[in-house]
């Protein structure tokens, strides 16, 4: 029976590999090993019967099919260096990644990985992490047909409500990722100027957000409770539900491929921008939507609202 490794468990890590967790209970099969830089994360995973592993290296030597849900691109080479350095065979191994990452970064892994004759599957995610929890989120995935035939069963009805085959090249899924994040950060832009203009002319935030979520989707709907519940500028003692720089991140990549393909993006420009003002102001702990803040002080008002850190209720 292949075991079957984690390495990740942020705000959308955790939710996933518990839910994968559960599904090998119920099958009797091996628990899912798993690590992360910070283990105290792992308590709610081993409470429902995952396997610390001591290091990402013993997660490779171990296991035949290893999932990453990491932060950013460097994160994941650096896990990649790890295991081609760890001296175990990584022959027939699996690797699938579900973060975002550019493409460029998946080929560079696939090439590394075929080399010691592995296979790597990219598996990016959409939906926050209540969808998460819930196990409904949206995968892309691509890679050879092998591997992710092998790491569907892993991902449908356990972790996710859809799979978008994107075919047997890995940055095919990586792309279609990117290209959904040009939507979502649009639409939290769109939403936090929705919301601001409510305010600013008396109209008032719930029926715009009434409005929001009935005509325009739950989607829609979830960004814009993210601000009247202050989620954009959470407590300095929680995690953001999808951190800003995550969300700059992605921003970058789309405007890189974006470029060498002669395409404009003007709307996620501003967006971006925006984000990164509400970074300067208020540092890390935010949430990709928190353009809103500085769309706010635009229109004469507080970074902060009642809801949020640093509000009248806080
Ligand atoms: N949040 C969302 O709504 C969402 C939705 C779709 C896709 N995504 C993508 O999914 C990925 C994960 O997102 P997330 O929200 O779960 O992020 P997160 O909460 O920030 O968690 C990031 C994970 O990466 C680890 N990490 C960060 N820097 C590291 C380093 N230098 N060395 C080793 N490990 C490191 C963290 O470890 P620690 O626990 O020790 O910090 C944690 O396990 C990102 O690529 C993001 O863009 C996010």
């Amino acid at each position: 029976m292949t075991r079957i490794g984690w390495y990740g468990l942020g705000s959308m890590g955790l939710a996933m590999a518990n839910n994968l967790q559960r599904h090998l209970a119920t099958k009797n099969a091996l628990s899912l090993l798993y690590n992360n830089r910070t283990m105290a994360r792992g308590d709610a995973l081993q409470a429902l019967g995952g396997t610390p592993a001591s290091s990402f290296e013993q997660l490779v030597g171990k296991c035949g099919i290893i999932f990453t849900m990491i932060s950013n691109d460097t994160v994941l080479q650096n896990l990649i260096t790890t295991a081609l350095q760890s001296g175990h065979s990584l022959k027939d191994k699996i690797f699938v990644d579900c973060s975002t990452v550019h493409p460029h970064t998946v080929g560079l892994t696939v090439s590394k990985l075929a080399a010691q004759q592995a296979s790597f599957v990219a598996a990016p995610v959409f939906g926050g992490n209540p969808i998460a929890v819930d196990g409904k989120l949206v995968f892309a995935m691509a890679g050879p047909k092998r591997a992710t035939d092998t790491v569907r069963p892993l991902i449908d009805g356990v972790m996710g409500r859809r799979v978008i085959e994107c075919g047997e090249d890995a940055t095919r899924s990586s792309l279609l990722k990117i290209a959904g994040n040009i939507v979502t950060v649009n639409l939290m832009e769109a939403v936090g100027e929705a919301q601001v203009f409510a305010e600013r002319t008396g109209l008032g935030t719930a029926p715009m957000e009434e409005l929001i979520g009935e005509a325009f989707g739950p989607v829609a709907g979830g960004y814009s409770k993210r601000l009247t519940t202050g989620a954009y500028a959470p407590s300095l003692s929680t995690r953001p539900g999808f951190g800003v720089s995550l969300a700059i991140k992605d921003a970058n990549h789309a405007r890189t491929m974006a470029k060498d393909h002669n395409v404009e993006l003007p709307g996620l420009e501003i967006a971006q921008e925006n984000m990164e003002a509400a970074r300067d102001y208020a540092g890390e702990c935010l949430d990709s939507s928190a353009m809103y803040g500085v769309l706010r002080q635009k229109a004469g008002m507080e970074f902060w609202n009642e809801k949020s850190r640093g509000g009248n209720e806080q």
